[in-house]
């Protein structure tokens, strides 16, 4: 089946890290609305039951365990999906790491990790993955950045160096397929209510209060709030939006 013959509903989305927070949530939001979803992430157990949830409110959707930092893995996903579905029509990058400290206490080590996870697993993915959309001329990837890549935020300098590198990464690629009809886009959170954020404010729940008061919305944001813009950004409503960077926090980042 063409791409341009598929119902809207129908398509196949590979959503990295959907096992929690705000990836089960674009999870979610697509298998709500008919598509079949892949719930691809490093925890194998809890991506089957992210996709057994989706599959008990009446989805199709499968698990695949894959390490983002492993071409072996991303490869292996991506046959998975293509030995399940056929084809892939969206990629949502979302899989993602921090360690909040100051910069000058951070290794080497934390570096890497961050980065590794950061910024080349989803490049890993989005060239693995446009591998299938460019003969099929159609396709979508969103990733999520964060708008720490956008304005900085203190204690995260390499994380934020790593989604700033997803985002200028997101406007050259979108420049390169946009001839293949496939449309790439950043989506950046602003302090969003997951379990990153509660291990990343660890012991200090007055950085949490504090984020609220610094938010025009004064709440953080919810998982949905940033499934509803990926979403948007798949559909055909946003079929002339590419390279753009849409962040989801209240207010708290405009530019
Ligand atoms: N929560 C926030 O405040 C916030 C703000 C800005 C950006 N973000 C970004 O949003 C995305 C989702 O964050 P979250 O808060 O839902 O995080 P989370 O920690 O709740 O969920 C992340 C998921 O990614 C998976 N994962 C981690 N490393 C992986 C790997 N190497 N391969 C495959 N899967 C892996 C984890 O197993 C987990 O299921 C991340 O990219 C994060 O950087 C989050």
């Amino acid at each position: 089946m063409s791409a341009s013959q598929q119902a809207e509903g129908g398509r196949v989305v590979i959503v990295t890290g959907a096992a929690r927070g705000i990836g089960h949530a674009i999870a979610r939001r697509f298998a709500a609305s008919g598509h079949r979803v892949v719930v691809a992430d490093l925890d194998g157990d809890g991506a089957e039951r992210a996709a057994a949830e989706l599959r008990e409110d009446g989805a199709d959707a499968i698990a695949v365990r894959c390490d983002i930092c492993s071409r072996a893995d991303v490869d292996a996903m991506v046959a998975a999906v293509r030995g399940a579905y056929g084809w892939i029509d969206v990629l949502v990058n979302n899989a993602g790491w921090d360690k909040v400290e100051p910069f000058i206490d951070s290794t080497e080590e934390t570096w890497r990790r961050i980065v590794e996870i950061n910024l080349l697993g989803p490049i890993r993915c989005t060239q693995a993955v446009l591998r299938e959309m460019i003969p099929r001329r159609y396709g979508k990837i969103i990733s999520i950045g964060s708008d720490a890549g956008r304005v900085g935020s203190t204690g995260e300098a390499v994380y934020s160096a790593a989604k700033g590198g997803v985002i200028a990464f997101t406007k050259t690629v979108a420049r390169e397929v946009a001839r293949y009809g496939i449309n790439v886009n950043a989506v950046c959170p602003g302090p969003t209510d997951t379990a990153l954020l509660a291990e990343v404010a660890g012991d200090n729940p007055n950085l949490v209060e504090a984020l609220k008061r610094s938010i025009p919305f004064r709440r953080l944001g919810t998982p949905e709030d940033i499934a509803g813009a990926v979403h948007f950004l798949a559909s055909d409503e946003a079929a002339y939006i590419t390279g753009q960077t849409l962040s989801v926090s209240g207010g708290l980042t405009m530019c």
